[in-house]
């Protein structure tokens, strides 16, 4: 019977301590070790944007519209954080086991209610505007996009799993960015400059990077 070209190659049969899946992206010229530390660094912010993306909702009180979506910008960051956590993990990497590590490195700042600290640890809200909630929104989006840009040109044509991922991620962190320079442009300066955008169907839908379609149990 003719050989399979396939059927063996580099890591011996049964060896369970190396990986096809790493080798094979490898041998195309991925730095698995780079790509991995950057996929933690952004994943991290992704999980830290989640976090003060619940506080910047909150704040936006009175503004129904805005609360909507900052919701919807929220959820799709838990949605791309549960995305790229198992690919971490199949590149021979791992979340940190201290939560303040894993915030210290995320690849974005954090995107802190624009207010100071009371003298009793709550928010002094009454220097808060809504345009200054808008432009700490629009910054995080744009330190995300940078983030995913920067991971699919590290993997375009050699890592095709994390390329998708990273171009699923960055479709919907540039529709994020639409949606906040369209508020911010008329909240601040009464400017139109349409997102072509209507809230989406549920909250967090995460049209592109969800893997609710991939995997029910995530
Ligand atoms: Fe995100
Ligand atoms: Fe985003």
């Amino acid at each position: 019977m003719a050989q399979k070209p396939h059927a063996s190659g580099s890591v011996s049969p049964g060896d369970t301590s190396q990986r096809v899946g790493i080798t094979s992206i490898e041998s195309r010229g991925v730095d698995v070790e780079e790509l991995r530390e950057k996929l933690v660094d952004a994943i991290g912010a992704e999980f830290t944007t989640y976090y003060y993306y619940s506080n910047l909702r909150m704040h936006l009180a009175g503004n129904e519209d805005y609360k909507e979506i900052t919701e919807d910008a929220r959820l799709e960051d838990r949605a791309h954080f549960e995305l790229v956590l198992p690919r971490v993990y199949e590149l021979g990497g791992a979340l940190p086991n201290d939560i303040r590590d894993f915030a210290d490195r995320a690849s974005c700042p954090d995107a802190e209610v624009p207010t100071p600290m009371d003298d009793e640890g709550g928010f002094d809200t009454s220097q808060l505007t809504v345009e200054g909630v808008l432009e700490v929104l629009l910054e995080a989006e744009r330190c995300a996009i940078r983030t995913w840009s920067e991971i699919c040109d590290m993997t375009r044509d050699a890592d095709p799993r994390t390329y998708d991922m990273a171009s699923r991620i960055l479709q919907e962190e540039i529709e994020h960015e639409a949606w906040f320079v369209e508020l911010l442009s008329m909240e601040r300066d009464g400017e139109i400059n349409p997102a072509g955008h209507f809230i989406r169907g549920e909250p967090g839908e995460a049209p592109y990077s969800t893997n609710r379609r991939i995997n029910d149990s995530a």
